[in-house]
C-alpha cells in the first residue's frame, strides 16, 4: 500500500480502530482516523504513530452523518494529502455510548419515526456522503478502494433491530450498484458483514457471563468475534491483491450466517 492515503470512519474504538491499525501495518502512507469523539480519534492516531513504521496517523474529528462535516473533512484532507485512496466506511450503530446502541433495541411497532433518523443517517447516508465526497479523488487517480462495514443483520434480518437491518441492507445494495459504475476507474466497492464483535458497543453483552455464553452458543465457532477477526479481511480488500474483487459482501461471522 505504498503511498496510499487511507481514511477509516468511526475509527476511535472497536472495529474501526483495528482496521486503522491493520492498514498502517500493511504500509499505508497516511491513515486518517476519523471519529466524532475527538479524544478517541486522537488516541488511535497516536497508536498508529507509536508503531514507528513510518506511517502517519492523522486524527480527524467529524460527524460523518452530516454532509457539511464530510465535505469539510474531505476538502481539508484533499488539500493536505492529495487524495483518499482507501475509504473504509465503518462508523455505524447510532450514538456514542452502549446505552445509545443497545438500549434502543425494541420491536419495530414500538418505534417512532423520530428514532429512525439517527440509525439511517449513520448506517446508510454516511457511507454515501463519504463515498460521494472521495470519489472525484479516486476517479482522478484511476484507483480506489471503498469498503463498507455492514452487519449480518442487513442480510438475514435481526428482530428488534429492524431499522438498523434495513439501513445496512441499503448500504450493501448501494455498494453493488456503485461497483458497476466505477469499476472502469479501477475503483472497487465491497462490504464486510459482521456478526457480534467484542467492542465497546456490545460491552453490556460481553460483560455479562450468562449472556455471553448464550450468545457464543449461537455461533458454530462458539465464540463472538474480535475486531482483529475483521481487520485482516479489510486490509486484504484494500490491497492490490484484491484488484479483481468488487461488488461483493463477505460475512465475518463465526459461521452464524452461511449464505450462498
Ligand atoms: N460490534 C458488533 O457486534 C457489530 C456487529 C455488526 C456490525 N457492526 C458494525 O461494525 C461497525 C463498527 O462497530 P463497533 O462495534 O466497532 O462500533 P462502536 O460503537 O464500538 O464504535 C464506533 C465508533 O464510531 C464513532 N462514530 C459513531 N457515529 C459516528 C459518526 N456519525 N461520525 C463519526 N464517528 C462516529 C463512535 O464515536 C465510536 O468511536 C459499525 O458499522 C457497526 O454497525 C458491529
Amino acid at each position: 500500500m505504498d503511498e496510499r492515503v487511507a481514511l477509516v470512519t468511526g475509527a476511535g474504538q472497536g472495529v474501526g480502530r483495528a482496521i486503522a491499525l491493520a492498514l498502517a501495518r500493511q504500509g499505508a502512507k497516511i491513515v486518517i482516523v476519523n471519529d466524532y469523539v475527538e479524544e478517541r480519534a486522537r488516541r488511535v492516531a497516536e497508536e498508529v504513530a507509536a508503531m514507528d513504521i513510518g506511517v502517519q496517523g492523522v486524527p480527524y474529528q467529524a460527524n460523518v452523518s452530516l454532509w457539511t462535516d464530510v465535505t469539510r473533512m474531505i476538502d481539508d484532507v484533499g488539500s493536505k494529502f492529495g487524495s483518499v485512496d482507501v475509504l473504509v466506511n465503518n462508523a455505524g450503530n447510532a450514538g456514542q455510548t452502549v446505552e445509545d446502541v443497545i438500549g434502543w433495541s425494541r420491536e419495530f411497532v414500538e418505534t417512532d419515526p423520530d428514532h429512525w433518523r439517527a440509525w439511517v443517517d449513520v448506517n446508510f447516508l454516511a457511507p454515501m456522503y463519504m463515498t460521494r465526497a472521495v470519489l472525484p479523488h479516486m476517479i482522478r487517480h484511476e484507483w480506489g478502494r471503498i469498503i463498507n462495514v455492514i452487519s449480518e443483520a442487513g442480510r438475514v434480518g435481526e428482530p428488534r433491530l429492524v431499522v438498523y437491518s434495513g439501513a445496512k441492507a441499503g448500504t450493501a445494495g448501494f455498494s453493488r450498484a456503485l461497483a458497476k459504475e466505477v469499476g472502469r476507474y479501477r475503483i472497487t466497492v465491497n462490504c464486510v458483514a459482521l456478526g457480534t464483535i467484542d467492542t465497546p458497543s456490545v460491552s453490556s453483552v460481553v460483560g455479562d457471563a450468562t449472556l455471553l455464553k448464550k450468545m457464543s452458543a449461537r455461533y458454530p465457532l462458539k465464540r463472538i468475534g474480535q475486531p482483529e477477526d475483521v481487520s485482516g479481511l479489510v486490509a486484504f480488500l484494500a490491497s492490490d491483491n484484491a484488484s479483481w474483487i468488487t461488488g461483493q459482501t463477505y460475512g465475518v461471522n463465526g459461521g452464524y450466517a452461511t449464505l450462498p
